[in-house]
């Protein structure tokens, strides 16, 4: 199946688990596993989320598939994850071995995305993807990614008023 329609079908998955499921944390549950068998590229599909009144911010793994990973609690400072949760953008980095922000999570990691989900015009976490092929995130992979982390956002405002 060519990448465009792949990508079509999968927001269109991902569009119906946020519609069925009852709470955020049971939409990134299903949304990690549907990520990770649905696109052969995304190898470590995982989100973190910001620990509720921690001082300094740390960011807490959360639900995730794929291999586990040395870094279950990432300071803002730090990483990819960390520029990411820090600035409120999305950070695509295609090679990660000359990014001297990376923390590696596996030896085969060569690409990384990471998107911020807010709520309430804040950020409260992040979805975070690593493949193991080079320059994986393509603009196309990138919009899916940010619909992904903003169905989540929409979901925590629902539940947190
Ligand atoms: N690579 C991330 C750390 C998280 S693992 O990839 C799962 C980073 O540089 O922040």
């Amino acid at each position: 199946m060519a990448v465009a329609a792949r990508i079509e079908e999968v927001r269109s998955d991902v569009t119906e688990l946020a519609q069925s499921t009852r709470s955020a944390a049971e939409l990134m549950q299903g949304m990690v596993k549907l990520l990770h068998e649905r696109m052969l590229k995304y190898n470590w599909v995982g989100f973190y989320l910001l620990e509720p009144g921690a001082e300094p911010p740390v960011l807490v793994l959360g639900a995730f598939e794929g291999a586990m990973t040395p870094h279950t609690r990432i300071p803002l400072n730090q990483g990819i994850c960390g520029a990411a949760a820090s600035s409120g953008h999305t950070v695509v980095v295609d090679d990660v071995s000359k990014d001297p922000r990376y923390l590696a999570c596996s030896l085969e990691t060569r690409s990384e995305i990471v998107v911020p989900v807010f709520a309430h015009g804040k950020v409260v976490g992040e979805l975070d993807i690593d493949s193991h092929f080079p320059a994986a995130f393509t603009p196309e992979h990138q919009a899916l990614v940010q619909y992904c982390a903003r169905l989540v956002g929409e979901k925590l405002e629902a539940s947190r008023p």
